[in-house]
């Protein structure tokens, strides 16, 4: 099945596709400045919390790999400097920072153990393409683990997009459906637009009509009647971050589609790697949420729809725990109550639990 490739390292550079064309254009870009790679995440040529993290990664490599500096106590300030430009490109995703301290973990061993240049570079980009790597592995773990969740057939809803766009891999959200699809399960996706920047009508639609899956495009302000009407057998979203309680951070929307999956007795669940838990923090009132252009909702494509008025664009909300009935990820099921789940998710590094919807919870 098609899996989209929205960021590759290769010889020349960092290879992007131009995720703000889709689905008119498939226009890809190759990187050879950390600044460059900063400003495509700023500016939403790679977007979706996993995939930037793996943007990150590559950024901070590229900006070690073309580095001058002629010793390593002149590149440990030009390091630092490459990561803090690249942790003020968004600030909601935890992936983004997640991958940023791997690589100053990576940077720290290599510098302690030797003064050779090249081999600290080498060491730099191969953590950066085992950050990439390792997505795909993670999501189809998570794939696996959430299919068991998914009706074995009839409408599943989504958010945003939470595909191999999204992720670097085979998707989160959408992984977990493409998993459930493959094993033969008759799925059809009611897709929200996902308003005001569309990520739902560009990104996911193009993703899963190139996959193969059944879709229906729908507005956003659809999603109560859908969920009504509909016999919904799942709504499953990705996740930015995840706090110690539960409550997570995704596209602005999933908010409102939880409450009402919850009205409509429809289980909503979260699909996620680890790496987008922020235990540091206790609950989603400590997540920064990133406000964007108001131009993106007074304008649709460069196309002027609303009046010279105020018009706010906060990109994410938090869906509280209450509303979550599972969290997928590549290590497990975490259930309520989260804050006990989510911390022994946390620590171990092998599968809790088993997959399956009745008995797989890690509590
Ligand atoms: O603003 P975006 O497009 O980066 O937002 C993306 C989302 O909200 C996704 O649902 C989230 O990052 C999970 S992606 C697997």
């Amino acid at each position: 099945m098609y899996v989209a490739q929205p960021i590759e390292w290769t010889d020349r550079g960092v290879v992007m596709l131009d995720q703000r064309l889709l689905p008119g254009e498939e226009v890809s870009y190759t990187y050879t400045d950390y600044r460059e790679v900063a400003k495509a995440i700023r500016e939403m040529v790679i977007r979706g919390a996993p995939a930037i993290g793996v943007a990150a990664a590559m950024g901070a490599a590229l900006g070690v790999l073309h580095s001058s500096a002629k010793s390593v106590e002149a590149l440990r300030p030009e390091f630092i400097e490459i990561c803090d430009a690249l942790a003020k490109t968004r600030p909601t995703a935890v992936d983004l920072f997640w991958a940023l301290e791997r690589m100053k973990r990576r940077f720290a061993e290599l510098t302690s153990r030797a003064s050779d240049l090249g081999k600290i570079k080498q060491g730099m980009v191969e953590e950066a393409q085992q950050v990439h790597f390792e997505k795909k592995s993670t999501d189809e773990a998570i794939g696996r683990f959430g299919a068991e969740f998914m009706p074995r057939e009839g409408h599943v809803m989504t958010q945003c997009n939470a595909g191999a766009l999204a992720t670097a891999g085979i998707g989160s959200a959408l992984g977990v459906i493409r998993v459930a699809f493959e094993q033969g399960k008759k799925l059809h996706v009611l897709v929200p637009e996902t308003r005001p920047y569309l990520q739902g009508a560009r990104l996911t639609a193009w993703e899963l009509h190139k996959g193969g899956i059944p879709l229906t495009l729908i507005t956003d302000n659809m999603v109560g009647h859908f969920l009504k009407t509909a016999k919904v057998g799942a709504v499953v979203t990705g996740a930015d971050r995840i706090a110690a309680n539960g409550d997570t951070a995704n596209k602005i929307g999933t908010y409102q589609i939880a409450v009402l999956a919850r009205e409509n007795n429809v289980p909503f669940y979260i699909a996620a790697p680890v790496s987008t838990f922020d235990l540091s923090i206790p609950d989603g009132d400590h997540i920064p949420i990133e406000e964007r252009s108001a131009a993106e909702v007074t304008h649709l494509q460069g196309i002027r729809i609303a009046p010279d008025v105020h018009a706010a664009h906060p990109a994410f909300d938090v869906t509280p725990a209450r509303y979550i009935a599972a969290i997928f990820t590549e290590r497990g099921v975490a259930r309520a109550p989260y804050t006990e789940s989510l911390r022994a998710l946390a620590t171990t590094t092998h599968s809790i639990a088993a997959p399956s919807p009745a008995s797989s919870s890690v509590r």
